[in-house]
Parts: structure tokens; C-alpha cells; sequence
């Protein structure tokens, strides 16, 4: 962590949604979501499979309308002005995004070109990208030669190369071993120190959310359910625990905390086949 996530800039929030919903049928993936993202700070989104994470995302990345609630991007409305907030976000999706056919290089100029970098600085900003995640002795390799902590770091390529103010990740490191964990977040927070981007991030690794976040949501059931630095957290459960009398061993964990705030809640209802299924998928390709 480097920055105080009490020292507020000035200006609107990175990202606030006001009682988003979005379904899917008859499934409320997202069911009346408030969150704010402050500029600067990295915000770490956990909860269970199917907890509406990605569906949550993918509303504020553009991809999916906002049938109900209000999102905004450092106050840009995506239903008016899509292309504006498209503009200042990069995205790593969960699903994999790289194309194994084409090179690293050519995989990263291709977001350079639709996310609009300007031609005469193309090659300069792609091969910045690449050096930034330790790709550029790789660069000309097919995607497909590349292992999968190699991929998770072209993928952050990509999304870095219009150096977007607010970068978005759906499970950066899924399927990775700790030391390639550790060299994504070590990229994210080398190019956060060099240009203040806001990061608003995924996981399921509950260490790696304590250590690299600022503060924490746990989502369960499309909504928010605790919130807070994972120091407040963990202080939050100690004391509940103090409160209902119970005697566990040693100072509670954010996984605690975790398990705490959805436990009662994974049940069949929570995740289905496919989000197994997707999770999976994604873990085999990079793995
Ligand atoms: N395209 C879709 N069509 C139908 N249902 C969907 C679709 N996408 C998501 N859902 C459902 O919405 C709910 C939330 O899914 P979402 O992918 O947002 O969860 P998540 O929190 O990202 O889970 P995970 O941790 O497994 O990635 C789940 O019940 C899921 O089955
Ligand atoms: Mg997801």
C-alpha cells in the first residue's frame, strides 16, 4: 500500500454506483449495489462465485447497460457519454482476452489502435507497455508459447497501453503461483506509484487483497455487504467475535472476515455451473 486512503483528492470519486441492479432474468446478479472508488486508492471487489463481481464490472466498463441506478465514471454517466468513460479505463476481463495467434507486440498494438493512442505514438507506447510487465524479450513470440503468468502479464499490457486513469481487473491472478502473483501486483503498483491510477480489482485471494488494498468490499447476493480497510475489518470481526462470546485461536484473518460475512450464504444459491465452469475454463487456458 502507498497511498493514504484517508487523504481524499480533490474531484468526483474514480467510480460510484447508486443502487445498481442488473438481471439476468429472474436472477438479480447485481441487486441495488452502492460503492465509491476514490480516486488513487486501490479497491479490492471480493465475495463468493455468482456474488455479481464481473456482472458489476462489466456495467461500469460499458459492456453492460444500467437498467436501474446510476453508475459514473470520475463523473461521466456511461449511458450518455460511453466512449468518455471507455477512454479512461483499462480492463484485464476475467475471461481470457489476448489472442494466442498473434505476438505479444501485435496483441498490445491492437488495444492501442481501439483504444484510440495516437498512430505516431503507437510503437513508443506499446513497447513501454511491454517493458512495464518484463515482456519486451518475449514481444515477438506468438501468445500461444507464452505461460500462464506470462499471458496474465501481456493482458496487463494491454490494458495499460492507453494509460488509462482507473484500471479494472476481473481475477488478475487466477491460476497463477505465488511468485508470478506477486510479479503481476508488483506491475500494477509500479505503474500505480509512477501515475496515480485508481485500481479497482477482483480476487479470491484473500492474503493478496489484505496486502495490495487500500479497502475492501465483500459482495454477496449482488449487494455490499462490509467495507472498510482490511485493518478495519479484521478489528470489525474481532470485535463481534469479543461480542458473542466466542474464543477463537489468534486475531482473525480477512478470510475470517470472509467467511464470516458470506459463510451463511454459500449455499446452492450462491454460484452455479457456470460460474464454476467460467472459473475453470479460465484457470485451464492460463494454466
Ligand atoms: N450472461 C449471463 N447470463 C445469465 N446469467 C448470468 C450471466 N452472467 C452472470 N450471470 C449470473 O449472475 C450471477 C452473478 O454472476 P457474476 O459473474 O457477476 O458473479 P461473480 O461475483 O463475478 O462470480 P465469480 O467469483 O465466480 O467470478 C450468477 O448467478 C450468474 O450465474
Ligand atoms: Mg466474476
Amino acid at each position: 500500500m502507498t497511498c493514504d486512503p484517508t487523504d481524499r483528492p480533490a474531484g468526483p470519486d474514480a467510480v460510484t454506483c447508486t443502487g445498481l441492479v442488473h438481471a439476468f432474468g429472474d436472477t438479480r446478479a447485481v441487486d441495488g449495489l452502492d460503492l465509491s472508488v476514490r480516486q488513487g486508492e486501490v479497491f479490492g471487489l471480493l465475495g463468493p462465485n455468482g456474488a455479481g463481481k464481473t456482472t458489476a464490472i462489466r456495467c461500469i466498463t460499458t459492456l453492460l447497460p444500467v437498467p436501474a441506478g446510476q453508475v459514473r465514471v470520475f463523473g461521466h454517466d456511461p449511458a450518455v457519454d460511453r466512449m468518455a468513460v471507455r477512454r479512461l479505463l483499462g480492463y484485464v476481463p476475467q475471461q481470457l482476452s489476448a489472442d494466442a495467434g498473434l505476438t505479444g507486440r501485435e496483441n498490445v498494438t491492437l488495444f492501442a489502435r481501439v483504444f484510440d493512442v495516437p498512430r505516431r505514438e503507437r510503437a513508443d507506447r506499446v513497447a513501454q507497455a511491454l517493458a512495464a510487465v518484463n515482456l519486451t524479450d518475449a514481444a515477438d513470440r506468438l501468445a500461444k508459447t507464452y505461460s500462464g503468468g506470462m499471458v496474465r502479464r501481456l493482458e496487463l499490457a494491454q490494458a495499460l497501453v492507453s494509460a488509462p486513469r482507473l484500471l479494472i481487473l476481473d481475477e488478475p491472478t487466477i491460476g497463477l503461483d505465488p511468485i508470478a502473483r506477486t510479479g503481476v501486483w508488483e506491475h500494477i503498483n509500479a505503474v500505480r506509484a509512477a501515475t496515480g491510477m485508481t485500481v479497482l480489482v477482483t480476487t479470491h485471494y484473500m492474503d493478496e487483497a489484505d496486502q495490495y488494498c487500500d479497502r475492501v468490499a465483500l459482495m454477496h447476493r449482488g449487494r455490499i455487504r462490509a467495507l472498510g480497510t482490511p485493518a478495519e475489518l479484521r478489528r470489525g470481526l474481532a470485535e463481534r467475535r469479543r461480542a458473542r462470546g466466542e474464543t477463537a485461536a489468534g486475531d482473525p484473518t480477512l478470510e475470517d472476515v470472509f467467511r464470516d460475512v458470506a459463510g451463511s450464504g454459500l449455499d446452492d444459491t450462491s454460484g452455479d455451473f457456470r460460474d464454476v465452469r467460467s472459473t475453470r475454463r479460465t484457470a485451464q487456458r492460463l494454466g
